[in-house]
């Protein structure tokens, strides 16, 4: 580790450079990474973030160069992922009598992977403030920004925003800082943001709006380069990358439904789409002809078709617009089942065998948690009974606002 490279007085780089071939979700990062760390020289020395697992020994006996980890007394960390948290046990096992400071999913991850059940933890919420010596940290829950517990730390007195993984490249470097890069790296910049943050688009915009009046002269992140130029362009392309601006894509929710309940949660995805700017039809199936059915089918983007669940299967005639499915070409469309159900749910999954008989994107929960490590979402969408309460509500929300991302993403 290069002991030089310094934000401002005070405040060290003390990560490390994996220039490697980096597997790293089903992909190999053939530009390598960097694992970002930062020290605040402060009078109650302060660590945010750590380095990739692999390399936590070397980090903290690098680190000792720097400081005795005796005098440290806050560890922040803005994600549990291991290519951050992961040099937390072995700082934690000499930084004696430093406090934990991350969120409250945070907590029960850390805690478990790297066995801290004994050590102090500090719980903060969004808009938090720490004293940490002559600056204040404060901090704002970024979730799902890629994973739950995220979230990011900013230096008032700095004017220092540290987001973890947000705002990040994979591009190993020993130049540090944008200014100094050889290469441009807004490309690197985009492909990271499509990869990892995309698919959580919504939530960019939310932080966006947590970060937009903050005074930012450098953005810190834990990937890659320090961008200390220009900070708000890296602001204002994540900003443009995750608003809906095609306004083209359509959605068709098709149902079927015993006490309404089906119905219920049809129009609630409907509310949530639109909510999105993705314009929608709804369609109860024992209103319209096969015919009609299989028109709007053709003609949307994204199709949601769901029934309630009786005596182990579909009710109504929905069965005779999905027998028509696999003859018809839906190349490039979205598959989503769903609805009520009080036992098991059959008709749910009755529905998505017949949505994979097709040739288009059929959501499953499976596929999701291989692509994105989500599990906060799920497809089908199985409700059971009323979608009657707000954590439920959440899930579903959260789900079509995943659909939305991957409609945006078939541009
Ligand atoms: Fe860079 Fe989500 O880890």
């Amino acid at each position: 580790m290069n002991n030089n490279i310094k934000l401002n007085e005070n405040t060290y780089w003390i990560g490390k450079v994996d220039d490697r071939d980096v597997p790293f979700h089903r992909l190999v990062l053939t530009k390598g990474t960097t694992y970002n760390s930062y020290l605040l020289k402060t009078k109650k020395p302060t660590v945010i973030d750590t380095v990739d697992i692999s390399f936590g020994r070397e980090y903290v006996e690098n680190l000792k160069t720097l400081i005795d980890p005796m005098e440290i007394e806050y560890i922040v960390i803005n994600h549990s992922e291991p290519d951050h948290s992961g040099g937390l046990g072995s700082l934690a096992a000499q930084a004696k009598n430093a406090t934990i400071v991350c969120t409250e999913p945070a907590e029960y991850e850390l805690k478990e992977m790297y066995k801290l059940h004994k050590r102090n933890f500090l719980i903060v919420k969004d808009g938090d403030k720490l004293d940490i010596g002559g600056k204040t940290l404060r901090f704002f829950e970024t979730p799902y920004l890629h994973t739950e517990e995220t979230m990011i730390t900013y230096c008032e007195e700095d004017k220092i925003l540290y987001p973890c993984d947000i705002f990040s490249t994979h591009i190993a470097n020993y130049d540090y800082f944008n200014d100094l890069a050889k290469e441009d790296i807004d490309e690197d910049f985009s492909v990271y943001y499509s990869l990892i943050m995309h698919p959580h688009r919504t939530y960019v915009q939310k932080m966006i709006n947590k970060i937009k009046d903050m005074d930012i002269d450098i953005i810190a992140p834990s990937h890659g380069y320090i961008l200390r130029e220009d900070a708000k362009k890296y602001i204002n392309m994540y900003d443009m990358l995750s608003r809906n601006t095609d306004l083209s894509k359509k959605a068709l929710i098709l149902y079927s439904t015993m006490t309404s309940n089906t119905k219920k949660i049809a129009g609630k995805i409907k509310e949530y789409l639109e909510n999105l700017d993705i314009a929608t039809d709804i369609m109860d199936t024992s209103k319209v002809s096969k015919e009609e059915a299989i028109e709007a089918i053709k003609d949307a983007d994204a199709i949601f078709l769901g029934s309630s669940t009786r005596y182990g299967d579909m009710i109504g005639n929905i069965e005779d617009t999905l027998k028509e499915l696999k003859n018809i070409d839906l190349e490039g469309k979205v598959g989503v089942a769903f609805g009520s159900y009080g036992w098991s749910g059959e008709s749910i999954e009755i529905i998505q065998d017949y949505l994979k008989a097709t040739n288009m994107k059929v959501l499953s929960t499976s596929d999701l948690i291989k692509s994105t490590g989500r599990i906060d979402i799920e497809f089908p969408i199985r409700v059971r009974f009323s979608l009657n309460n707000e954590q439920e509500e959440k899930r579903v929300e959260r789900s079509i606002e995943y659909v939305s991302s991957i409609l945006l993403n078939n541009k």
